[in-house]
C-alpha cells in the first residue's frame, strides 16, 4: 500500500493588505453581488473571472422558482466568460456573497462542489494555475490553484 498526502494551502491576507489588482477583482465580484436575482435563498453571490487578455467578467447567482433551475454564481461568471472569449485563459476568480441581512459575509464562502468542477476545468484549459480569491468582509482567502479547491478532479481532456 502506498498512501500519500494532498495539501491545500489556503494564505488569508487582510483586504488592507490586498494588492490593487487583486483589490479589483474582489471589488468587481462585490459589485456583483448586487445584480444576482436571489428572491428564494436571499444569499447574494458574485463572481469575477480576470481573463489573460485583460477582460474582467463578472456573474451573480440566478434562482429560479423550480429551485434546481437556478445557478451559481461562480458557474455563471465561468461559463459565460468562455463562451463571450472562448480564446481566453483564465488566470484569477474572486468570489464574494452577502447574506441575508444585506452585509458582506465576515467569512468567505467557497464554490460548492460542482463548481469546483467547472472551474477547474478551465484551469486544465488554461494550462497554468487559476488562483481563488474568496473574498470575507475583512479578509481574503486566497489559493494558488483551482484543482487544489477540488484534488483528484474528474479530468478526462487531461
Ligand atoms: N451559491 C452561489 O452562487 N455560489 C456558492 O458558492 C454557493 C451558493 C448560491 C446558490 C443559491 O442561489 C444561493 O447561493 C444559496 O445557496
Amino acid at each position: 500500500m502506498r498512501q500519500f498526502e494532498i495539501k491545500t494551502v489556503v494564505s488569508q491576507v487582510p483586504m488592507t493588505e490586498l494588492d490593487p489588482e487583486r483589490k479589483a477583482l474582489v471589488e468587481s465580484a462585490r459589485r456583483a453581488t448586487y445584480r444576482s436575482y436571489a428572491p428564494y435563498s436571499k444569499f447574494s453571490v458574485g463572481a469575477a473571472v480576470l481573463l489573460d487578455n485583460g477582460v474582467t467578467v463578472s456573474g451573480s447567482n440566478q434562482e429560479n422558482a423550480a429551485f434546481p433551475s437556478g445557478l451559481c454564481a461562480e458557474r455563471t461568471a465561468c461559463f459565460y466568460a468562455h463562451s463571450r472569449y472562448p480564446d481566453a485563459r483564465f488566470t484569477r476568480i474572486a468570489v464574494a456573497a452577502r447574506g441575508t441581512d444585506g452585509q458582506y459575509l465576515s467569512h468567505p464562502i467557497s464554490p460548492c462542489g460542482a463548481c469546483r468542477q467547472a472551474l477547474a476545468e478551465y484551469e486544465t484549459l488554461a494550462g497554468a494555475p487559476v488562483e481563488v480569491i474568496l473574498a470575507g468582509a475583512d479578509d481574503v482567502y486566497i489559493i494558488g490553484s483551482l484543482h487544489h479547491l477540488l484534488p483528484l478532479t474528474f479530468d478526462e481532456i487531461e
